[in-house]
């Protein structure tokens, strides 16, 4: 078991992003705008806003450029964007984002799906894109179906190794596992997730899960006990790919903060103010969200004792009922 007191996780919200871009409604852009802006004062280390995709691929975000120039900066969070080919590049970096957020799926069919490129079209728009943004601003690959793919099945540890070691050979040193239809299980987890980090000790990974068969949380154990200190997730537990079928919500946020709180990990993120945010989310979208502890509450929420067990009166009637009750040891 890991030493969580010790750890210091962060975690990337991606719900503007991976949330929306699947709901049937167009969340207008003042809202998208307000709930980034509520958003970046939580303690949150990075932000995916948008993508920079094509509006027919994906109207949910047809507002990329609107949202990037309305929002806040806050000083410590980071503002990102995915990208999914040289005209997205662009289209980013006229928005002043601070990360791209390269998107390419580690299964050829899932690629052709997603993005109607193979992926070895993709690395090619990927090294395009590093020759000329020149620095102006972080890059990211986010890996899709690193765990497993809906239309091919399983994705072998050694097609991730070499997609890493080619998204490095490009200049690309921080990469996204993603499980995009929730495939994963947590030995799987450990296992790729130590792997990656004992081959590539420079690259700064981060896991993205989604919850689509409840073994989300499960699988972000996992990759922290494996030494992953960065975890995409989405407030309300919101997301989806659009172009894989059966995909549904990420990680939800403020569960997996609750969870790493409960753990004594640090977050940096305030759970209450999260929270306050996350409860707007199904007034945003228009129906319920699967977030759990929004609805349950915090493991510290207490309720107030039931009428009469509180009193010493109660506990003595108790004990002479039931003579062998631990009333009589006179335990609390
Ligand atoms: N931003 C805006 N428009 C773009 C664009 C971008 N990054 N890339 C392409 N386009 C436009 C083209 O200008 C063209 O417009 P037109 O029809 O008005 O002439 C149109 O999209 C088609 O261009 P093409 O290069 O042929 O793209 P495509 O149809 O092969 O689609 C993608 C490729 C990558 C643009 C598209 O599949 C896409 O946006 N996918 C995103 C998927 C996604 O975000 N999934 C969820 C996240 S995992
Ligand atoms: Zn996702």
């Amino acid at each position: 078991m890991i030493d969580a007191a010790t750890k210091r996780v962060f975690i990337q919200e991606v719900s503007v992003r991976d949330g929306f871009q699947i709901e049937k409604k167009f969340v207008p852009t003042e809202q998208k705008v307000e709930l980034i802006n509520g958003l970046s004062r939580t303690g949150l280390a990075k932000i995916e806003v948008t993508s920079f995709t094509s509006p027919k691929a994906i109207p949910a975000l047809a507002d990329a450029e609107a949202v990037m120039a309305a929002i806040d900066r806050v000083v410590g969070v980071e503002y990102a964007a995915l990208v999914p080919n040289v005209r997205g590049a662009a289209r980013a970096l006229a928005s002043q984002v601070d990360e791209m957020n390269l998107v390419m799926s580690a299964s050829r069919t899932h690629n052709l799906a997603n993005l109607r490129m193979t992926p070895e079209q993709s690395l090619e728009q990927f090294a395009e894109i590093v020759r000329v943004s020149g620095g102006q601003a972080a890059v990211n690959a986010s890996l899709s179906t690193a765990f497993g793919c809906p239309f091919e099945g399983e994705v072998p540890d050694t097609r991730v190794f070499e997609l890493v070691q080619r998204l490095a050979d490009i200049g690309i040193d921080r990469v996204t596992l993603c499980d995009t239809t929730g495939m994963a299980n947590p030995a799987q987890v450990h296992a790729l997730c130590a792997a990656v980090k004992m081959r590539w000790p420079h690259v700064v990974f981060t896991a993205h899960f989604h919850d689509t068969r409840a073994m989300g949380l499960a699988n972000a154990l996992a990759a922290l006990q494996a030494g992953i200190d960065r975890f995409d997730a989405s407030l309300g537990g919101l997301g989806g790919c659009p172009f894989a079928p059966g995909a549904s919500g990420n990680v939800c946020t403020e569960d997996l903060v609750h969870m790493f709180d409960a753990m004594g990990c640090a977050t940096g993120v305030d759970l209450e103010v999260l929270l306050s945010w996350a409860r707007r989310m199904p007034g945003i979208v228009e129906h319920d969200v699967p977030g759990q502890v929004m609805k349950a509450g915090p493991s510290s929420r207490r309720y107030p004792v039931p009428q009469g067990l509180g009193s010493g009166g109660e506990q003595q009637r108790l004990a002479a009922a039931d003579p062998a009750s631990t009333y009589h040891r006179g335990a609390g």
